[in-house]
């Protein structure tokens, strides 16, 4: 007899991992089914983000963060540092033993909520009766198992490259951008989005010398102007990036030991740039393939994902999806949120998420942080506002870090006083912006922040010198 299951999830990802953890907990039989293998061959479990997204490219970024300070912050403390190196093997072992760590972690997790684990693809073949029909193939290992509800939770894979294949050799993708033997002098990084410049910042700590070509005429349109401004400043000023916006790529050609990009820039003139390595980072795409039995029809939004309703349904009876595979910004809270909230519904819960409130996290140096609307969306939707912004340049704790860069900006309602956005770009950002979300899902106003004691010296004054700053208060600006 084939297993059978209440819920089965397809995809282990912080959407998948989190909704198949939540179903079992809510006493639904559950199983969850993923493809995934590392690079030893080993099913691994915790999908993009724990084994070649945000983990492993968070342990690099502080590894490289690290050497940076030894060598350019330290002294500025008094601590002299000679003889100075940097081993890249050790770093890629570091992060490899996070990666581990976590991944083991889901695998426990999954047995302690007796979540069946199943390693293979996952392809939905129909439905008999209220079951769902779902093989399970790994090699010539194939079974079909059942189940009532099925949650696509597939994510998402690098956007095809029309100009290059990737070889993960000379040519990288997020996974190989994670696995840079020795460092490039040359990197060449196609896109300046977010993994083109958290990656960027790694190799150029590290000593590259790199080059971002972006297609967008404008730097990191999805944040807030002035973030951008302050953020391509620092990065091109006191970073060295080298940025180039607005960019059209004519050919990619590698040979054996580099890579030849021709781009025109904004202008129309013809570059030629020559790299060791050239990381091809230009958005990501569902992954749908071979999910779906032929004759399966799956209603697709125009971009490709799965579209579903605000509880994450999907236009099949009992299937849902969550995630990067489905709409809305590819992140992994985004996505443990939705899984969350799809096994809540499958169990009769009424959940609710507020798809307004959702972080962006940006962990370049400074971090980049915002929750909410940007400046130049209320001016596009004519909403009238208020704008407080404090600098990190003369916060206690700012200058105790030796961070300076950077600022809190508060945007709240003209009317009302109710904040509709908070962008920072400075240290530890990404912490900060946790006390701005719990504000805009408690529907505070920047006066309720204005009125919070903040503790001293720490960042988060900044904060609440933003929040005074929308009533024109502020006391140290
Ligand atoms: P995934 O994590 O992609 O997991 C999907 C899983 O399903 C995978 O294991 C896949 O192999 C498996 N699968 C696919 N199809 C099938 C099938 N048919 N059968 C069986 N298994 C299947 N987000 C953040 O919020 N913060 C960050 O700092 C961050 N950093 C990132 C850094 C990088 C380099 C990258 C690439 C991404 C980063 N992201 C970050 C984005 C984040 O990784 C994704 O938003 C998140 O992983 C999406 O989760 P998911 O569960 O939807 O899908
Ligand atoms: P992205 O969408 O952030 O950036 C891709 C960039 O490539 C864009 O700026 C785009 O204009 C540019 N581009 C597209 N085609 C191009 C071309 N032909 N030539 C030059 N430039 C081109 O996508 P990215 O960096 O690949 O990351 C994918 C997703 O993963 C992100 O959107 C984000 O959701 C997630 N992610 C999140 C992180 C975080 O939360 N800190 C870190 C890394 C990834």
């Amino acid at each position: 007899m084939s297993q059978q299951f209440d819920v089965l999830v397809i995809g282990a990802g912080p959407g998948g991992y989190v909704a198949a953890i939540r179903a079992a907990q809510l006493g639904l039989k559950t199983g969850c089914v993923d493809e995934f293998k590392n690079k030893v061959g080993e099913a691994s479990l915790g999908g993009t983000c724990l084994n070649v997204g945000c983990i492993p490219s968070k342990a690099l970024l502080e590894s490289s963060e690290n050497y940076e300070r030894a060598e350019h912050k330290f002294a500025a403390h008094g601590i002299t540092v000679s003889g100075l190196k940097f081993d890249v093997g050790q770093m890629l072992a570091r992060k490899d033993g996070i990666v581990t760590k976590l991944t083991q972690g889901i695998a426990y997790l999954f047995k302690k909520n007796k979540v069946a684990s199943l390693h293979g693809h996952g392809k939905i073949l129909g439905r008999e009766n209220d079951l769902w029909q779902v093989e399970v193939s790994d090699g010539e290992k194939k079974e079909v198992v059942q189940s009532r509800h099925v949650i696509l939770a597939t994510g998402s894979r690098p956007r095809n490259f029309a100009h290059a294949e990737i070889d993960n050799k000379l040519i990288l993708d997020n996974t190989g951008a994670l696995e840079i033997p020795e460092i490039p002098k040359r990197l060449g990084v196609i896109g300046a989005g977010v993994i083109g410049l958290e990656m960027g910042s790694v190799w150029k700590r590290l000593g590259s010398d790199v080059t971002l070509l972006e297609a967008a005429p404008v730097f990191l349109m999805a944040a807030d102007e002035a973030v951008a401004r302050e953020a391509n400043r620092i990065f091109t000023r006191d970073l060295g990036l080298k940025i180039q916006i607005g960019i059209t790529i004519q050919s990619v050609k590698a040979s054996k030991k580099d890579v030849k990009v021709v781009w025109t820039d904004a202008e129309g003139k013809e570059n030629t740039s020559v790299f060791d390595k050239l990381i091809v980072c230009v958005g990501r795409q569902p992954n749908i393939d071979g999910l779906l039995a032929d004759g399966l029809e799956l209603r697709m939004t125009e971009r490709g994902f799965v579209d579903t309703n605000a509880f994450g349904q999907t236009s099949l009876p009992n299937i849902w999806a969550v995630g990067d595979v489905a709409p809305g910004p590819m992140l992994a809270h985004k996505a443990s949120e939705e899984g969350s909230a799809v096994a809540e519904r499958i169990a009769g819960q009424q959940p609710h998420l507020d798809f307004e409130c959702i972080p962006w996290v940006i962990y370049t140096s400074p971090e980049i942080a915002w929750v909410g609307k940007t400046e130049q969306a209320l001016k596009a939707e004519g909403i009238a506002y208020k704008k407080g912004q404090f600098p990190f340049s003369p916060n206690g704790r700012a200058l105790g870090l030796g961070e300076l860069g950077g600022f809190v900006k508060m945007l709240a309602c003209a009317k009302t006083d109710r904040i509709l956005g908070v962008h920072i770009i400075g240290p530890f950002a990404s912490e900060l912006i946790a006390e701005a979300v719990v504000a805009m899902e408690f529907k505070a106003s920047s006066d309720d922040i204005a009125r919070i004691i903040h503790a001293h010296p720490s960042l988060s004054e900044a904060i609440h010198e933003a929040a005074l700053g929308c009533e024109k208060r502020g006391v140290h600006s």
